[in-house]
């Protein structure tokens, strides 16, 4: 007999949110819809008639409530921001104790906070949960982040686990092969309970800080190879796709190779990467995990980077003019005899910034348990990842098996295989960044991932010079090597009976 009220509901029928929903009914749920105009909801429930689960449209917010069997569950998939709160406000009237709201829009994880707080005062329970892999992530499984209460995370359990993409329970290899009625068995789920409140949101909101450090540190290599050393896209789409058979074997380096393969749909002899403009757009959460790690004093600067990238980017008639004005080296360019070996550095120059930039994520991610009490588990989050999301690559198996053999493990260059594997190929990264800077071809987030290298592994940095100007200018007090950490200093400047220094 059919189930008379839904397992789950869903609001917000944008891609997303309908791909999410037919993924929840192909795994067996039975789920309400409902969007803002009833006109998607008709529409979208006409065009999916059959599916394992059931879709029930409603066209109202109080028919939609009454359609969820209790306690009820309720995805809101709007506009992260007011348009979340709106519908938050038109609910929470029409729901009961303990029932559950999960949101799965891209909150900024102190709005995610802020709500748990408000509906739990209100009987109510929150989960924030992060969403990647884009629209055929939603519909086939993506990479899911919940955060918040554990009890509402244990009803929500089962529909998470089932929607969510799979790996090996012993490699990590995402198990592909999804299709709509046609979910993948078996596997581990990439998802897990994050932590509490606004853990989740965090958590996805640096894992797309990391996105686009592996994007900008791939154009990186892009523009290195095109500038250098004059590969074709074609071509370099071959070298990518020889990439993606070794370490460097990732979703973002095998879409890569396609896009530098593809042809220009309206001119078949050009190739696709040469017509689109070089303006890249954002959308917020790179900036947010930057922000948050200059507001927290980590150190994130290859993520910062990649920010700024798309930033520069942007004002491309400005660099327009800048280039008829601003006049850099002459590009030398490499004899054939050293191709090979060049291809070969620019690949571990992108392997070592990626180590680093993971790294930062992970220290950033570090630093905000502590400053929200959160008890996150690393390893599992790199496992997570390692299907169905943007970032899913074998190299984030490495991060697992580094925190498994050190769960408290203070960064990821200390893990000896990210020890090992950088101490290989930093020779060639040093080559690679010094000839970006010799050649004029900006490298920001391959020469900002080795300066955090060189900084990290530094025991003494020349902040003692500095300190010295902040105590001469401003009192800002010193500490002496001599002395016990935590005992302050200060030199009345300018110091009139300064002693000359013997030379
Ligand atoms: P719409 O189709 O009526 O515009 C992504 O924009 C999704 O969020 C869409 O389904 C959109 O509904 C919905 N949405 C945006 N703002 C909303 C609001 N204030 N209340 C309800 N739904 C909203």
């Amino acid at each position: 007999m059919a189930k008379e009220l839904s397992d789950i509901g869903l609001i917000g029928l944008a891609v997303m949110g309908q791909n999410l929903a037919l993924n929840i009914a192909d795994h067996g749920f039975k789920i309400s819809v409902f969007n803002r105009t009833t006109a998607k909801t008709d529409k979208f429930v006409a065009e999916n008639p059959s599916n394992p689960g059931g879709l029930v449209g409603t066209k109202t917010v109080k028919a939609f409530v009454k359609s969820l069997a209790k306690p009820r569950k309720i995805i809101i998939l709007v506009q992260a921001g007011r348009a979340t709160d709106a519908v938050i406000d038109g609910l929470v009237p029409l729901l009961d104790q303990d029932d559950i709201i999960i949101d799965g829009g891209n909150a900024l994880w102190t709005d995610t906070i802020r709500r748990e707080k408000d509906l739990k005062a209100k009987g109510l329970r929150f989960i924030g949960s992060g969403v990647s892999g884009g629209e055929e992530g939603a519909r086939f499984g993506p990479s899911l982040m919940p955060g918040g209460d554990k009890s509402a995370w244990k009803e929500l359990k089962p529909i998470w686990n089932a929607i969510a993409a799979k790996v090996d329970r012993k490699t990590g290899r995402p198990l592909e092969g999804a299709a709509p009625g046609k979910p993948v068995k078996g596997g581990v789920p990439c998802t897990t309970h994050i932590g509490d409140n606004g853990a989740g949101h965090y958590v996805k909101m640096v894992h797309n800080g990391i996105e686009y450090g592996d994007m900008q540190m791939i154009c990186e290599a892009y523009a290195l190879m095109q500038g250098i050393l004059g590969i074709k896209p074609k071509e370099m789409g071959e070298i990518f796709t020889q990439w993606n058979a070794g370490a460097l074997d990732s979703y973002l380096i095998e879409i890569t190779a396609d896009i530098l393969k593809q042809n220009d749909p309206t001119n078949k002899r050009k190739a696709f990467v040469d017509v689109v403009l070089d303006t890249a757009g954002q959308k917020g959460t790179g900036k947010w995990t930057s922000t948050n790690a200059l507001d927290m004093g980590v150190p994130a600067p290859t993520i910062a980077e990649s920010v700024f990238a798309r930033c520069i980017s942007a004002i491309k008639e400005e660099r327009v003019a800048a280039s008829k004005l601003l006049k850099g080296p002459k590009i030398k360019k490499t004899p054939a005899a050293k191709k090979k070996a060049l291809i070969e550095a620019i690949r571990d120059a992108l392997y070592c910034s990626k180590i680093c930039s993971y790294a930062q994520g992970f220290q950033l991610m570090r630093e905000a348990q502590k400053e929200y009490d959160w008890k996150l588990n690393f390893g599992q989050i790199a496992q997570i990842w390692r299907g169905g999301c943007i970032i899913r690559a074998a190299f984030l198996q490495k991060i697992t098996e580094a925190y498994a053999r050190d769960p408290k493990l203070a960064n990821l260059l200390l893990d000896p295989y990210f020890n090992k594997t950088v101490k290989k190929a930093q020779d060639n990264w040093r080559k690679v960044v010094a000839l970006a800077a010799e050649c004029g071809v900006p490298a920001p987030t391959f020469s900002s991932s080795l300066a955090y290298y060189d900084s990290y592994r530094s025991a003494r940095l020349p902040a003692n010079l500095l300190q010295a100007q902040r105590d001469y200018f401003g009192a800002h007090t010193y500490e002496r090597v001599d002395q016990k950490r935590g005992k302050f200093y200060h030199i009345d400047w300018p110091d009139p009976a300064r002693p000359q220094l013997e030379m």
